[in-house]
């Protein structure tokens, strides 16, 4: 009888970590028909996490469209698409708030990132489970929504499906995603193998460029502003901010989006309920903008940088630099292939197979003598040149938190998290869209139809550096290119004794390198980020925040900054790394000792983080068919001591990911 309810409570235990292992089934949603796109739904709730400031509300959901949704010719949405979105009203007087619309990048990298670990309201503590508030959130005053695109990154889906994940072990390794069903029965999960429900991750199920993800933002943007009238800022005050890939998505999304109101504006687009949705301001954190300009900077920066680093052996710059100049080089092969994409894709498809050849070429071989020998280097971050490979910066925690059960169903979600979407990455490479010119172009149409463009580089980072965000902006051929390239740099003045980097400005263009910043600038510097984003919403000039632009004559037309014309006389201290941390979920960050520990089960791990290894002795009678849930503590018998010589070869798992698509995300 005993043994019996021991049994029977033993089998409820089991049933429930089997449905533990599975996000939860959504619960107390609000859906809503759209009013004027049948079929098309918005499903919310109030997930009350995160943002914990009494009496700020924030509101997690998707954007359900069907399949055909989006008609467009060249566009084939034959799947669903849920997009994913988190609102968070701002802290202050919500109601006459701007609104900022953020976007991480990738492609494929969930702006979950921005959210939980550079700019939102809270920061995600060491266990991967508790929040801190954050006192730069970018929602102190203005409404912040951050989503998740194009569909199938982070939260967003397009058909639920049951898969198991393996984490592979090789160099670039990626995460093995297979399709599975769990009818019969739920797998045992250990620390490299996990199951789970995602999407489809099937390439032909979402956008494979940016052009095409910009349609797709659209039609979000299109239900979100019908069902969430009251957060449509009265005076235009809509703003878009976007890091890393976000050089290809901001300007595309903004011109598109410009494009769309002049149809909506002139009757081309007369259905009911087309809003027209004016940006004032577009923001790129660290973006890769301009491949050729980019390509360059991978060699500049590794060799000749403001922190004396050398991450590069002479050989090897003066290789990559030969590499990219001669006749026929990587700089020859790109333009060849911009040539060939006026011409054949004038308005990027994304499907004529000679561009796709030509630009992939071209982007394999400047990787190939570029970044693919920072990696092998193995020795500094992807993200932070002044940090080892296994940098440790910003915290992973986030990680593990988008995938606690609790959180899931605090938001509302039916799917795990990922924070790189293999199957867009890989889709984007399949058109090349990294390589694709327009960018420049795009950024010029934004300015010259009177909106400001605001560039904020940290000078740590390496993915997409300053050196060649720097020269993406002078080449931006807008009607005042030559003034802004006269102009001069002038501090960053954050508060009377401290300067946060050097800023060139000229009307609404600006661009501003800072100081002691790798990629994710507002993780590394928060409230230089903060106020860069605050002067640019607000329209005042970024150096200093002092002048109102749109008092000064012209709306500031002529405003300008002076000073020197380049800001390479400005050197800064390679200030300590923090210690290195191995994180289940970011394999990257850990030693090659330390990944033998989880692969052959060895491996101590507290809240995801590996902590030590279990005697050898021990091993063997202690995991046989009893192995420790995830984020068991288990005593540590030995300790992780992380010595410099033990730094490993492996580059993050963002940064593999990254280096498909030439361009890492966050
Ligand atoms: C999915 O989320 C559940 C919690 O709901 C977790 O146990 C499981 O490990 C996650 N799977 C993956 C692949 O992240
Ligand atoms: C696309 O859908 C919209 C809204 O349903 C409709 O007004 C429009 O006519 C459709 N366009 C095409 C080309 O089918
Ligand atoms: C994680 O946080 C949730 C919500 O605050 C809490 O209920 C839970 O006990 C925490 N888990 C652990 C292991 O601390
Ligand atoms: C995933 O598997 C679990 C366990 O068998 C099941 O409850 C759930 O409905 C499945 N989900 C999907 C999307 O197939
Ligand atoms: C509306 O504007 C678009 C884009 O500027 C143009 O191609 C189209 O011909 C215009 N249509 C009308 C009816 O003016
Ligand atoms: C680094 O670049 C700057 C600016 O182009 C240049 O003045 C300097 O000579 C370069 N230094 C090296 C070591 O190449
Ligand atoms: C990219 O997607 C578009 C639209 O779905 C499609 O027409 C095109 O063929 C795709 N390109 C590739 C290389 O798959
Ligand atoms: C570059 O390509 C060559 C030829 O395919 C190859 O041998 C070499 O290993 C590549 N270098 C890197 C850094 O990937
Ligand atoms: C600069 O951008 C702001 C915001 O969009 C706009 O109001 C202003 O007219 C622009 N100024 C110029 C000179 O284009
Ligand atoms: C984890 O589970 C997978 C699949 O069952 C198995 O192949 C692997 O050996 C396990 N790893 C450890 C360390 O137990």
């Amino acid at each position: 009888m005993a043994r019996s309810i021991i049994q029977i409570l033993s089998i409820a235990c089991l049933a429930f970590q089997g449905l533990a292992q599975f996000p939860p089934t959504p619960e107390g949603i609000t859906t809503l028909q759209s009013r004027f796109h049948p079929g098309i739904t918005i499903s919310y709730k109030q997930p009350g996490i995160c943002e914990t400031t009494p009496g700020v509300k924030s509101y997690a959901g998707y954007v359900h469209l069907p399949p055909n949704s989006i008609n467009e010719t060249h566009e084939d949405q034959h799947y669903p698409i849920n997009t994913f979105f988190w609102f968070f009203e701002a802290r202050k007087d919500p109601r006459n708030a701007p609104l900022a619309i953020w976007l991480n990048g990738g492609p494929g990298g969930s702006s979950m990132i921005g959210a939980l670990a550079e700019n939102g309201p809270c920061l995600v503590g060491s266990d991967s489970n508790g929040t801190y508030l954050n006192e730069w959130s970018w929602n102190n005053e203005v409404n912040v929504l951050y989503l998740d695109q194009p569909v199938q990154v982070g939260y967003s889906y397009d058909v639920l499906t049951n898969i198991t994940t393996s984490i592979g072990d090789e160099r670039f390794f990626g995460v093995d995603i297979q399709e599975a069903d769990f009818s019969d029965a739920v797998p045992e999960q250990n620390l490299t193998f996990l199951v789970g429900t995602t999407g489809s991750q099937k390439l032909t199920h979402t956008a494979n460029s940016t052009t095409h993800a910009a349609v797709a933002l659209w039609h979000f943007a299109q239900t979100w502003f019908e069902e969430f009238p009251h957060y449509k800022p009265e005076d235009e005050q809509l703003s878009l901010f976007t890091e890393s890939y976000g050089g290809h998505y901001g300007p595309a999304f903004v011109s598109h989006f410009m494009k769309q109101n002049e149809l909506i504006s002139n009757g081309t687009i007369s259905e009911p309920g087309a809003h027209y949705l004016h940006f004032n301001t577009l923001g790129i954190v660290n973006g890769c903008i301009d491949e050729e300009a980019q390509v360059k900077a991978y060699a500049t920066m590794a060799w000749n940088n403001t922190y004396d680093v050398k991450a590069f052996t002479e050989e090897q710059y003066n290789h990559a630099i030969h590499g990219l100049e001669r006749e026929g080089g990587v700089i020859y092969q790109l333009r060849k292939c911009r040539r060939l994409q006026k011409r054949l894709d004038p308005n990027d498809h994304g499907d004529v197979e000679r561009v796709i050849s030509h630009c992939q070429q071209a982007i394999t071989a400047g990787a190939n003598i570029t970044q693919e020998v920072y990696l092998n280097n193995a020795e500094r971050g992807w993200f932070d040149i002044t940090h080892p490979a296994t940098d440790s910066f910003p915290p992973p925690y986030a990680f593990g938190f988008m995938n606690q059960h609790w959180v899931q169903k605090a938001l509302g979600v039916p799917v795990n998290h990922s924070f790189v979407s293999q199957a867009v990455g890989a889709n984007f490479d399949a058109t090349a869209d990294m390589a694709r010119g327009g960018l420049l172009e795009d950024i010029a149409y934004i300015l010259d139809h009177g909106v400001r463009v605001t560039m904020m580089y940290g000078d740590r980072d390496y993915a997409c550096n300053w050196i060649g965000g720097e020269e993406a902006s002078v080449r931006v051929p807008w009607g005042h290119q030559e003034e802004f390239a006269e102009a001069g740099y002038t501090p960053l003045v954050v508060s009377p004794v401290h300067s946060g980097g050097l800023t060139r400005q000229y009307g609404n263009l600006s661009f501003t390198r800072v100081y002691q910043a790798g990629h994710m600038v507002p993780s590394y510097q928060p409230e230089v980020a903060y106020e860069i984003f605050m002067r640019a919403v607000t329209g005042r000039d970024i150096a200093t925040g002092t002048v109102d632009l749109r008092e000064v004559e012209g709306r500031g037309e002529h405003y300008s900054t002076q000073g020197p014309k380049d800001t390479w006389w400005k050197k800064n201290d390679v200030l300590p790394a923090p210690a290195g941390e191995c994180y289940l979920f970011d394999l990257g960050r850990c030693t090659e000792e330390e990944i033998g520990w989880v692969f052959d089960g060895t491996a101590m791990v507290k809240d995801w983080i590996v902590v030590g290894r279990e005697e050898q002795a021990s091993f063997g009678s202690v995991i046989e068919g009893d192995q420790e849930p995830l984020s068991t503590e288990k005593v540590t018998q030995a300790p992780v001591s992380r010595s410099k010589d033990a730094a490993t070869q492996l580059p993050s798992y963002v940064e593999a990911s990254g280096l498909l698509s030439e361009c890492p995300s966050m």
